[in-house]
C-alpha cells in the first residue's frame, strides 16, 4: 500500500481548523497567533486580500491580508491553492512586514503552485460588477475576489505557477485582454493608467517570488505524518460562505471547515479538530441580512469600544447582539469541538446584555436558521436579557488567571461567566478560551 494512503489516526490533535463562526472579523488573527506558539505550520486555505487579520504584539500592530498569521512567530506559513493570490498586494504586505522586523524568506513562507491569481483587472471588474448591481451591491472589499474565483470556475485563471513560466508576459497579456473585452463590452470602460501601471509591475514580478513556490499539499501531509502540528487558518466567516452563507451577500469562497480540505488538498480524515472564533456580539461589513443588527446608542458604543472598523477597507462595521440561531447553524456546518469567545471586554459596562435565541418569521417562532436565504430577511429577533458586568480591562482579568490566583474563567466577574456559559449552553459549543483584550496576553483558557 502507498505510504500516503496508510492513514494513522493521531493520538493527540495534530491538525486544527480555525473558523470564523459569524460574518468575519471575529478575532481569528489574534487566536491563530496565540495558538501558533504551539504549532509547527500555519496554512491559509481560502479567501484572499479581502481578509484583514489583526495581531498585536507589544506595541506593534500587524494587519495581515494574505500572509498566514503564524508568520509573526516565524512559523512555517503556507498559502494553499484555495487562496486567491494578488501578487502585488502580497509583495506590498511582505515588504511592510519586513520593515516591521518580521522575517519572510522561502524558509518561512511557501505558496501553492495552484493558487489562482488576482490581476489588477479583476479589481476593476469587482468594482464594475458592484456598481452594476446598483442598490443590490454586495459591498465587497473590491479586492477582485469574486472575479478571480469566477475565472477559476471558468477555467481561465492564471496560477502562481504561471508567474515562473517562460511566457509569463504573454500569459498575462492574454488574460488582461480577455478582461479588457468584458470591461469594454459590458461596462463601457477602458483600463485606466493606474491599472496599466499595475499590470507592468506584475509583468516584472517573477524574481521577487522566486523560491517561494511550495508543494503545499505534500508538505502538510508529510508534516501530519511526522506528528507535527498544523493550524488551518480560515478567513472571513461561516455565514459568508459561498454556498451556506447569506447568499448572495457572501464571499466567493468556502470559509467553513470543509473548505480547509479543498483549499489545502488534504482528505477530510486528516482534520482532527475544528475550533470556532466567536465574537461575544455580532458585526458585519457590507450588505445582507443581519437579524440582530442594532442602531442607536448601543450600536455606536459597541462600534467605538470594539474598534469595529474594517481592517482592510476601514468601513464602519454594522453591530448587533449575539445571534445564537445563526451560531447554532454555524456549528452545524462546522462541527466545532470548541470555541474561542473574543471581545467579551467590549460588552463591559453595558447594564444589560441581550442575545437572540429564536426568530419570529411570519408570526411563527423559529429556532433553526432558515434554509431559505430570503427568509432571514424577514426574520425578527426574539431577545432574552442578562445582567451586564463592569469594565473587564481595568482589572486585568487575564493576568489574574495566568498568575494562577484563580482557575480559568473563574477570574471573570460572575455575570460575565454566566453570559459565556449561556452562549455555550444554547449553542452546544464548549468554551476553549475567552478573550478580554486585543493583546496576546488578554486571553483566559477554560480549565
Ligand atoms: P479577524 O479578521 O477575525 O482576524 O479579526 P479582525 O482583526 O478583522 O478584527 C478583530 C479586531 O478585534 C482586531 O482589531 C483585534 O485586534 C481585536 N480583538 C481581538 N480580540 C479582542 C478582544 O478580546 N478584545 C478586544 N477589545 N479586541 C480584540
Ligand atoms: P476577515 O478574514 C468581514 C465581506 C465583504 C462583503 C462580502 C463579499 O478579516 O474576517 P468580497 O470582497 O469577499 O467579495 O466581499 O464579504 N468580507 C468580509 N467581512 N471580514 C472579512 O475577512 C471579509 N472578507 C470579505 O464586506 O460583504
Ligand atoms: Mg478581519
Amino acid at each position: 500500500m502507498d505510504k500516503k494512503s496508510d492513514f494513522k489516526p493521531y493520538s493527540k490533535p495534530h491538525s486544527t481548523v480555525i473558523v470564523g463562526a459569524q460574518w468575519g472579523d471575529e478575532g481569528k488573527g489574534k487566536i491563530v497567533d496565540v495558538l501558533a506558539e504551539r504549532s509547527d505550520i500555519v496554512v491559509r486555505y481560502q479567501g484572499g486580500p479581502n481578509a484583514g487579520h489583526t495581531v498585536i504584539v507589544g506595541s506593534k500592530k500587524f494587519k495581515l491580508h494574505l500572509l498566514p498569521s503564524g508568520v509573526i512567530r516565524g512559523k512555517r506559513s503556507l498559502i494553499g491553492a484555495g487562496v486567491v493570490l494578488d501578487p502585488l498586494a502580497l509583495k506590498a504586505e511582505m515588504e511592510e512586514m519586513r520593515a516591521a522586523g518580521v522575517k519572510i524568506t522561502p524558509k518561512e513562507l511557501g505558496i501553492a503552485y495552484r493558487a489562482p491569481l488576482i490581476l489588477p483587472t479583476h479589481r476593476l471588474l469587482d468594482g464594475m460588477q458592484e456598481e452594476s448591481k446598483k442598490g443590490k451591491a454586495v459591498g465587497t472589499t473590491k479586492r477582485g475576489i469574486g472575479p478571480a474565483y469566477s475565472d477559476l470556475a471558468l477555467r481561465t485563471a492564471l496560477m502562481f505557477a504561471d508567474v515562473f513560466a517562460k511566457d509569463w508576459p504573454k500569459k498575462l497579456e492574454a488574460a488582461v485582454f480577455a478582461h479588457e473585452e468584458i470591461l469594454e463590452k459590458m461596462f463601457s470602460i477602458k483600463i485606466d493608467a493606474l491599472c496599466r501601471k499595475s499590470i507592468k509591475e506584475l509583468e516584472a514580478i517573477p524574481p521577487f517570488f522566486e523560491g517561494f513556490q511550495a508543494n503545499v499539499n505534500l508538505e502538510v501531509t508529510d508534516a501530519l505524518d511526522a506528528g507535527k502540528k498544523v493550524l488551518f487558518e480560515g478567513a472571513q466567516g461561516a455565514l459568508l460562505d459561498n454556498s451556506f452563507g447569506t447568499y448572495p451577500f457572501v464571499t466567493s469562497s468556502h470559509p467553513i471547515a470543509g473548505g480547509a480540505c479543498i483549499g489545502v488538498g488534504v482528505p477530510p480524515r486528516s482534520i482532527d479538530r475544528v475550533e470556532a472564533v466567536v465574537k461575544a456580539y455580532c458585526t458585519r461589513v457590507g450588505s445582507g441580512p443581519f437579524v440582530t443588527e442594532l442602531s442607536g446608542k448601543v450600536a455606536d458604543e459597541l462600534r467605538q469600544k470594539g474598534g469595529e472598523f474594517g481592517t482592510t477597507t476601514g468601513r464602519p462595521r454594522r453591530t448587533g447582539w449575539l445571534d445564537l440561531v445563526a451560531l447554532r447553524f454555524s456549528h452545524r456546518l462546522n462541527g466545532f469541538a470548541g470555541m474561542h469567545i473574543t471581545k467579551l471586554d467590549v460588552l463591559g459596562g453595558q447594564p444589560e446584555i441581550s442575545f437572540c435565541n429564536s426568530y419570529e418569521i411570519a408570526g411563527k417562532k423559529v429556532t433553526e436558521y432558515p434554509a431559505d436565504p430570503l427568509a432571514t430577511e424577514k426574520a425578527k429577533p426574539v431577545y432574552q436579557k442578562m445582567a451586564g458586568f463592569g469594565d473587564l480591562s481595568e482589572k486585568e482579568w487575564a493576568k489574574v488567571a495566568k498568575e494562577g490566583k484563580t482557575k480559568g474563567l473563574d477570574a471573570l466577574p460572575k455575570n460575565a461567566i454566566a453570559y459565556v456559559n449561556k452562549i455555550s449552553e444554547l449553542s452546544g459549543i464548549p468554551i476553549i478560551s475567552v478573550s478580554v483584550g486585543p493583546e496576546r496576553e488578554s486571553i483566559i483558557f477554560a480549565k
